[in-house]
């Protein structure tokens, strides 16, 4: 049953290409507020185009479109190829690819609109929330039955990252969203002040933990070994990190809520869990690294293996930074900075977008029955272009923000404030074209890879086969 005409390879190809497309579209849309940042009057004084309405359109088509798509593309294809079996249920498949666009779609109509509930990455509103709901539970469905139908009795670690991730988006997105609509476009949370602050916190935390991590770990697991040519390092140390992992994120949530009306003690158990998700983190990361270990050679040749590479280096830097800056301490200068944004775009452009990008190459010429993808070189050039892109953004985060909480907090003997915020804004200034000039390139290596996936897809492959393509 292994043969892969016997696969539904249609869906997996619909959301493959949707990546990329809503990855173009959610970077787009990341330069243009990183340009409003300098120059506020791109906003074309029209209320549509402003900040406070396009930055969540940024996050919804980055996180949502460009990552749910992804993630969809990756997990159906994983779980048939683990499992030797065909995706059960092919129309509640298709229902999930169309299901999931329409979302995409209402959020990019919604949100310009400023029709939102003012909840950081849950903006959309419920009737849009309900029907989330429903393509999330089909998309259960597909994946679960797929496992129950399996040919093999071992379930491969993949499939369970990719599992923890669906079930808890599913609780997170229920129990957050828990509202009572006044009208088509406009609800009320259920939850009220410090109790809905901490609601919101443990969705966000763990949207983070689990749609932007566990399931790209699940990525990590299937493709990075395919990728290699080589087995996982180790298998036992996967399930060490698999387990640590879930029962540890759930309970870091309030770092995000440090100095707020939170009780103490709560802002306090978040700081230690968050302390101590360094190391299943960690584990992860030199599992996947591993991984390649008597093979390093193998990055000398093939650019699809280096962006999962400097992916996990990303993913270990960035969850070394993130439990450094849930100590409270640290908190207090990085909190409200952009050395918070920079974070931000260490986990997801260096580690989210980049194994993305290299599992999207990966799979891709096979999904296509293509020797290998039309251009190496080109996805080489995208490499570096990615690379710099991301190291120009997080660097220059880092600088203003660090500056930026330093300048707030410095106080002269007589108790004023050394510097003025418009001091430190213009301090600002050159980090933020810096950081422009890392987001245009890599959404300018998005383009380069759009052509190869074009090129790929629509003609026959003229390139020999450098890399590792095998099925
Ligand atoms: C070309 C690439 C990108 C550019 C230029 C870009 C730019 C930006 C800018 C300017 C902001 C607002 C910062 C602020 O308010 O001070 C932002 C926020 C954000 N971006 Fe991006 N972005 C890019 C790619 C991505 C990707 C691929 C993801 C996720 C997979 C992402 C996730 C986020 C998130 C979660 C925030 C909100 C951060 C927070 O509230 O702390 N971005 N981005
Ligand atoms: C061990 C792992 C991690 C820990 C303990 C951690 C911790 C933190 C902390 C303390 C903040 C700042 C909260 C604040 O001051 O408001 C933060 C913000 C953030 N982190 Fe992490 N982080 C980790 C990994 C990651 C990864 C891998 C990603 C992305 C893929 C990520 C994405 C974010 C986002 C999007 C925010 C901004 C949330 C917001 O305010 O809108 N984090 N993280």
């Amino acid at each position: 049953m292994n043969n892969s005409n016997s696969y539904n390879d249609t869906v997996v190809r619909q959301f493959a290409i949707m990546t990329v497309v809503w990855g173009i579209v959610g970077m787009l849309v990341g330069v243009l507020i990183a340009a409003q940042l300098i120059w506020p009057q791109l906003n074309f004084d029209t209320a549509w185009l402003t900040y406070g309405r396009i930055r969540p359109l940024h996050t919804n088509a980055v996180i949502f479109a460009f990552g749910g798509s992804a993630l969809f593309a990756t997990s159906y294809y994983v779980v048939q190829r683990t499992c030797h079996v065909r995706l059960a249920f092919d129309r509640l498949a298709a229902f999930t690819f169309w299901g999931w666009q329409a979302v995409i779609l209402a959020a990019a109509i919604t949100l310009p609109l400023g029709i939102t509930q003012s909840k950081e990455y849950a903006e959309l509103e419920w009737p849009i929330d309900l029907l989330i709901a429903v393509v999330w539970v089909s998309y259960a469905v597909v994946f679960f039955a797929t496992i129950g139908r399996r040919k093999v009795k071992h379930i491969y670690v993949a499939n369970w990252f990719y599992a923890a991730f669906i079930i808890t988006v599913a609780v997170l997105h229920i129990f957050n969203n828990l509202a009572l609509p006044v009208s088509m476009f406009k609800s009320y949370s259920i939850y009220t002040g410090v109790v809905d602050g901490m609601m919101q916190w443990w969705y966000g935390h763990n949207a983070v933990g689990f749609f932007l991590t566990a399931g790209f770990l699940g990525m990590m697991y299937y493709f990075v070994p395919k990728q290699a040519g080589r087995p996982i390092y180790s298998y036992r140390l996967s399930v060490v990190h698999f387990w640590s992992l879930i029962a540890v994120y759930m309970w870091a949530g309030p770092h995000h809520l440090h100095y707020t009306s939170l009780p103490d003690w709560a802002q306090s158990l978040g700081m230690a869990f968050s302390i101590i998700l360094l190391a299943p983190s960690w584990g992860g990361m030199i599992n996947g690294m591993m991984t390649l270990s008597g093979a390093w050679h193998k990055l000398r040749s093939d650019p699809i293996l280096k962006f999962m590479i400097v992916s996990l280096s990303f993913y270990g830097m960035s969850t070394f930074e993130g439990p450094m800056m849930s100590i409270k301490t640290v908190n207090a200068l990085s909190h409200y900075t952009d050395w918070t944004i920079g974070h931000v775009h260490a986990g997801a452009l260096g580690w989210v977008a980049m194994m993305t990008i290299g599992a999207i190459y990966s799979l891709l010429p096979r999904l296509y029955n293509k020797e290998s993808m039309y251009s190496i070189r080109l996805i080489d050039i995208h490499f570096w272009t990615s690379t710099i892109g991301v190291v120009l953004y997080a660097v220059s985060m880092w600088i203003a923000g660090v500056t930026q909480g330093l300048m707030w907090r410095a106080v002269n003997d007589d108790g004023t404030l050394t510097y003025s915020f418009v001091e430190a804004l213009k301090f600002t200034y050159p980090y933020y074209q810096l950081r422009l000039l890392g987001g245009v390139l890599f959404l300018g290596g998005m383009l380069i890879m759009a052509y190869n996936v074009w090129k790929t897809v629509s003609r026959e492959s003229v390139i020999p086969v450098p890399v590792n393509q095998s099925a």
